[in-house]
């Protein structure tokens, strides 16, 4: 699990799989994640048992934390231990959309992907004309890498799609600014402020970097 003021994630159950079936037969929904809207209860149900000793991705309920509301669902797919690189997806459930779920659920997912799986660079693929999508990853300091041309069917044609990164030096860089936003567990936070009350919007150059070996090291 990790946690921020407001938003959760925690792995994915079984018992979840009722709110992913909304989410995954949603046409609207579907068509940013150039798929099908259609998926039955037992698919889903055959493709998690299917998957759950798969050290190649983690799939997240983002909720409340207060009520444990579900919002929606972020995965790291095709984690490659190798070459320490991920694909990161998120889906916040239409009801929920515009209230800064997205970008805070989003958030705590590409913290686990560098933070916790000590991965090198995470990647996505977005339909250009997403703009909430595309709001939420410049604002978290990802970075246009490619356009793949025609490489979806999308709603009766071929669509262009937009493939954008981050690096784990990027992420080091903003996680400081990130951290005051979503205020998500840090320990590099902690060295600097005993509270949350106490952490300043700081410019991002002010913001210690240093990761945990580093702290420890220095100690
Ligand atoms: C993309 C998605 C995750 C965004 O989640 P959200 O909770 O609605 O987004 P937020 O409320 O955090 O808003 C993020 C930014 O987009 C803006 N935004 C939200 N809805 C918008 C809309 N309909 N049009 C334009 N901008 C919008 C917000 O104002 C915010 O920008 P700001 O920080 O500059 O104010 C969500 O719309 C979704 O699940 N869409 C379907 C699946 C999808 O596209 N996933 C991404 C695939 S790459």
């Amino acid at each position: 699990m990790i946690k921020g003021e407001i938003l959760q994630l925690r792995a994915l159950e079984k018992n979840d799989l009722a709110f992913l079936h909304e989410l995954h037969n949603n046409y609207k929904t579907m068509n940013y994640f150039f798929e099908e809207p259609y998926e039955t209860t037992r698919e889903l149900e055959d493709l998690f048992e299917k998957h759950i000793h798969n050290q190649t991705e983690r799939r997240f309920l983002i909720q409340e934390v207060i009520t444990g509301h579900p919002v929606g669902v972020l995965s790291l797919m095709e984690i490659d231990e190798i070459n320490r690189k991920c694909e990161i997806d998120i889906i916040i459930h239409d009801k929920f959309q515009g209230q800064g779920f997205g970008k805070q659920g989003f958030v705590l997912g590409v913290k686990y992907a560098f933070d916790i799986l000590n991965l090198e660079k995470v990647y996505l693929l977005l339909l250009p004309g997403n703009t909430p999508g595309m709001k939420i990853y410049e604002y978290v300091g990802f970075k246009k890498e490619c356009r793949l041309r025609k490489e979806y069917f999308v709603n009766g044609e071929y669509v262009d799609v937009q493939r954008m990164c981050m690096f784990r030096t990027q992420w080091v860089r903003q996680r400081g600014r990130l951290q005051c936003d979503v205020g998500f567990d840090s320990f590099v936070a902690k060295t600097v402020a005993r509270s949350r009350r106490d952490v300043p919007k700081m410019p991002p150059e002010a913001v210690p970097t240093m990761t945990l070996m580093e702290v420890v090291k220095a100690a």
